[in-house]
């Protein structure tokens, strides 16, 4: 399947929504910022940022954070992701997210988005080949 491919007005949304995410970030232990936002294909956007915990592995990552708050108000079916930090570099999301992202479909955008809004994309089919999915358990994609 070729790529999906965002309007400008959809991927700038990303963009910024994923750099505003940032400044609502919890991370008192790793002091490393990160926002994202997901859009549904309702177009629709929600913002996530990384939460830590005292016990950290209680903690959640912006990516994670995002698409649960899509998923909680009745959203199964995803664009795109956008995903900011404050460093010079493309930030790519963890394993974790993107096992649970790939529930959801691999042919899902990935935005890496640096902090001066330069981007690269990335499907996460290229993010996480030979995936463990929903059919592995003989189920449809939600
Ligand atoms: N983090 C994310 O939010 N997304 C990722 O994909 C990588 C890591 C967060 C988790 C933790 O709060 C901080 O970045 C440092 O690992």
């Amino acid at each position: 399947m070729s790529k999906i491919q965002l309007t400008k007005e959809q991927e700038d949304t990303l963009i910024d929504m994923s750099l505003d995410a940032r400044n609502y970030a919890y991370c008192p232990y790793s002091k490393f910022r990160v926002g994202a936002a997901v859009l549904t294909d309702t177009n629709e956007y929600f913002k996530g940022c990384n939460i830590e915990n005292a016990s950290f592995g209680a903690g959640v990552c912006a990516e994670r954070c995002a698409f649960q708050k899509a998923i909680s108000e009745g959203h199964k079916k995803f664009i795109a992701i956008a995903a900011s930090t404050d460093v010079d570099t493309f930030p790519t999301p963890c394993g974790i997210c993107r096992q649970f992202m790939a529930e959801f479909g691999v042919d899902i955008l990935v935005l890496l988005v640096r902090h001066d809004r330069s981007i690269k994309t990335m499907t996460l089919r290229e993010l996480l080949p030979e995936h463990f999915g929903p059919s592995d358990l003989g189920n449809s994609e939600p």
